[in-house]
């Protein structure tokens, strides 16, 4: 199946990332959010990226303008039916996932796939909301997406290999190196990473060394590029207690708790660097 027409939706921090690399691998892109205010913040950050890029002699000047124009800011769901895949990156909620979903249904084309960036909500719930259960996948980056080469592709229990087929090929066009996953909570990356900076955490709270120190044990001891608590800022703590909740729901065992710390932090409204502080002050 060709794709040449994306809608991202959610300009935020992954949405943004993930439109600004669909654009620059030459792809007409739609960058979707209800918040006027979020979308114009990411279309902003985008043209502020490609600057930096043009600055350091990434890219070129015309690439950056040609990158511009493909771009088109959306703020009506309604966009979607000019497409050939959605990528849906807004608030980890299944509720207002599914009902994204079964709007998406509506009005997108009967040919286009349907992808959601979840880092750990069931590929196979969100596509039973639609129709089309066989054309909705998982394409998960990472962040920041401009710079991570990986993407998680999590097949539904009913995605066909032809949407695999066409998520894989589009993950090569931008550059990225695809990984097949089944879907199983938290899928591989975020199953493997969540109960690590989980750990860290327990470990900070119960005294075994300073933030600065576990992050300092990781990095050094590890070869980690930036340590645990250091990641979870960067990611969100809000995010990171929502993952291991899911993980804990999902197999119910008590190994994926997650740590008293990383709640209150929550509960406090530190929710990392987007809100100013996290385990460390932004
Ligand atoms: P974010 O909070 O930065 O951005 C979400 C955006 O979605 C906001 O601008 C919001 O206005 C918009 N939005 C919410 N509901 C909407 C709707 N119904 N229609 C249109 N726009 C809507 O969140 P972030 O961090 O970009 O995460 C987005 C998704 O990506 C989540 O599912 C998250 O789990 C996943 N993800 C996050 C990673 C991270 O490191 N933050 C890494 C990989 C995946």
């Amino acid at each position: 199946m060709a794709i040449n027409k994306v809608m991202v939706i959610g300009a935020g921090q992954m949405g943004s990332g993930i439109a600004q690399v669909c654009a620059q691998a030459g792809f007409d892109v739609l960058l979707n959010d209800m918040n006027a205010e979020a979308l114009d913040k990411g279309m902003k950050n985008i043209e502020k990226l490609l600057t930096r890029a043009v600055e350091k002699e990434r890219i070129s000047e015309t690439n950056k303008a040609n990158t511009l124009n493909r771009l088109t800011p959306s703020k009506d769901l309604q966009d979607a039916q000019s497409v050939d895949l959605v990528i849906e990156a807004i608030v980890e909620n299944m509720e207002v996932k599914s009902n994204v979903f079964g709007e998406l249904d509506q009005i997108a084309p009967k040919h286009a796939i349907l992808a959601t960036n979840t880092s750990s909500l069931p590929i196979t719930e969100i596509a039973a909301k639609t129709t089309r259960p066989d054309q909705v996948i998982g394409m998960h980056y990472m962040n920041p997406v401009p710079v991570m080469k990986l993407v998680e592709i999590i097949r539904g229990l009913q995605t066909s290999d032809e949407t695999y087929q066409a998520i894989e090929d589009m993950t090569h066009k931008l550059s990225k190196t695809p990984v097949e996953v089944n879907d199983a909570p938290g899928f591989a990356a975020n199953r493997i990473l969540m109960p690590m900076i989980n750990e860290a955490i327990f470990a900070l709270q119960e005294g075994v060394a300073s933030v600065e120190d576990i992050d300092t044990v990781m990095k050094l001891g590890m070869n980690h590029p930036m340590g645990p608590l250091t990641l979870a800022d960067f990611i969100g703590l809000d995010t990171c207690l929502y993952i291991m909740e899911v993980l804990h729901d999902g197999y119910g065992d008590s190994k994926y708790r997650p740590c008293p710390l990383l709640r209150k932090y929550v509960n406090a409204g530190w929710l990392g660097k987007k809100s100013g502080r996290g385990f460390y002050q932004y």
